[in-house]
């Protein structure tokens, strides 16, 4: 999945012949993931018909400060717009724009959600060779820059004039991969191992029946996903769940049994610098797993279960700088129980959540925690989606880390 997958994306098309690859651009960011909206400059639309942007885009194109079929009417509010983008990029940006944007000139409905931004704003200018190395563009250039704005330059080859050289807007997919590469260097958890468990283990009585619990795994899919986007490259080892992962950041190992978890979670810690264990891991285990079918011939059935290997407490004997985190699931003395297993299993961080919450356990798509840290320090969390959740637990180990 892409970085640019739920993104809202803002496209300013400017007035230069390569607003015709603006349709490209779409295009690309749409099949990406992404929520595509676009503002044109009012000479680009003798380039580009609006219509083509907003069939592509799904969505209105903007060119003016007010819905053009009634002047009366509502305006097209630029604040609204730039606070909706999560980024902004101009392609093509011709000089004249590129001027306007360095002096704060603001006569018309981009320029005016350009300076309301407050995300990042790429640029990719396209114009003659001899307009792209003028003195006055080379001005402006170190100006955007020095605003923050990310410049994609032109590429070398033929223009729109016949003559060969620098000024021909960047390929549309050279873009997209650019802008790609630019946020995943941005993202805290960017080159960070991150190993997870989730869900329920299933222990087996004999060859159709088992030992299992209530958990759906949401919780560790959630945190697997929120890490991915921001930047790690997560193993997810995860017990029995109806749930799918689709995300080349995240490698999914499917195990059943809390031995099969112990046994893979162990592999993957070693090339791990953080560990998050969600799962709901059985404690005990059938001590003898029958061949066949067991028949109900007597009244009563015994089955002697054997405690399972605790997979936290074990990576909590072994981790030396790995950040290790697990879960505690409570229904009394809740505070009191998850400081002694954050203690006693040698964890950074505890995840407490408590049954007698409203909108907190298994099955559920929202979850209340407490996160209780190595110092002792306390941080409450109100009712959340899981995803929040997830959001909440790794911003914490962000901080922590100071990565
Ligand atoms: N855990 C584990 N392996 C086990 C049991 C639990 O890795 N065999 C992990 C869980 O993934 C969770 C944490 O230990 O991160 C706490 O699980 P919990 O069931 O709340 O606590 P237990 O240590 O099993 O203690 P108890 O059931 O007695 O409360």
């Amino acid at each position: 999945m892409s970085v640019l997958s739920g993104k809202n994306i803002l496209l300013g098309v400017t007035a230069g012949i390569a607003a015709y690859k603006s349709a490209f651009l779409v295009r690309l960011f749409v099949k990406k993931g992404a929520n595509v909206k676009v503002v044109m400059t009012p000479s680009s639309k003798e380039f580009v018909t609006p219509l083509t942007l907003s069939t592509l885009s799904k969505n209105e194109v903007y060119s003016s400060f007010t819905k053009e079929d009634n002047e009366n009417a509502q305006w097209n509010n630029h604040v609204e717009l730039a606070l909706w983008a999560d980024l902004i990029l101009i392609a093509p940006a011709t000089a004249n724009t590129l001027s306007k944007m360095a002096n704060g000139t603001c006569d018309n409905l981009l320029l005016a959600v350009y300076l309301s931004a407050k995300c990042p704003v790429y640029y990719a200018p396209a114009m003659d060779l001899d307009m792209y190395k003028h003195p006055s563009t080379l001005i402006y250039f170190e100006k955007l820059n020095e605003f923050g704005n990310i410049q994609i330059p032109a590429d070398f080859g033929e223009l729109a004039s016949g003559l060969e050289g620098q000024g021909r807007m960047a390929a549309p997919e050279k873009i997209i991969s650019l802008v790609e590469n630019n946020i995943l260097d941005g993202l805290p958890l960017k080159n960070k191992n991150i190993l997870i468990t989730a869900g329920p283990t299933h222990e087996a009585i004999d060859p159709v029946r088992f030992i299992g619990n209530h958990s759906s795994g949401k919780t560790g899919y959630a945190i697997a996903e929120v890490a991915a986007n921001l930047g790690a490259q997560v193993t997810l080892i995860s017990g029995p769940v109806s749930l799918k992962i689709n995300n080349d950041a995240i490698n999914l190992i499917s195990v059943t049994s809390a031995n099969e978890m112990f046994k893979a979670t162990h592999h993957y810690f070693k090339n791990c610098e953080i560990a998050i264990l969600s799962a709901a891991v059985a404690d005990f285990a059938p001590s003898k797993v029958a061949l066949h079918k067991i028949k109900k011939k007597e009244e009563t059935l015994t089955i002697q279960l054997n405690k399972t290997k605790d997979i936290l407490a074990s990576l909590g004997e072994i981790k030396s700088n790995k950040y290790l985190v697990g879960f505690a699931l409570e229904t009394q003395n809740e505070l009191e129980n998850a400081k002694t297993k954050l203690n006693k299993k040698n964890l950074d961080l505890i995840v407490l959540n408590s049954l007698n919450d409203k909108g907190a356990g298994f099955k559920l798509d929202t979850n209340k925690i407490t996160l209780i840290s190595k110092d002792n320090k306390i941080a409450t969390f109100k009712v959340k989606t899981k995803k929040e959740v997830a959001n909440d637990i790794l911003q914490h180990i962000i901080k922590e880390l100071h990565v």
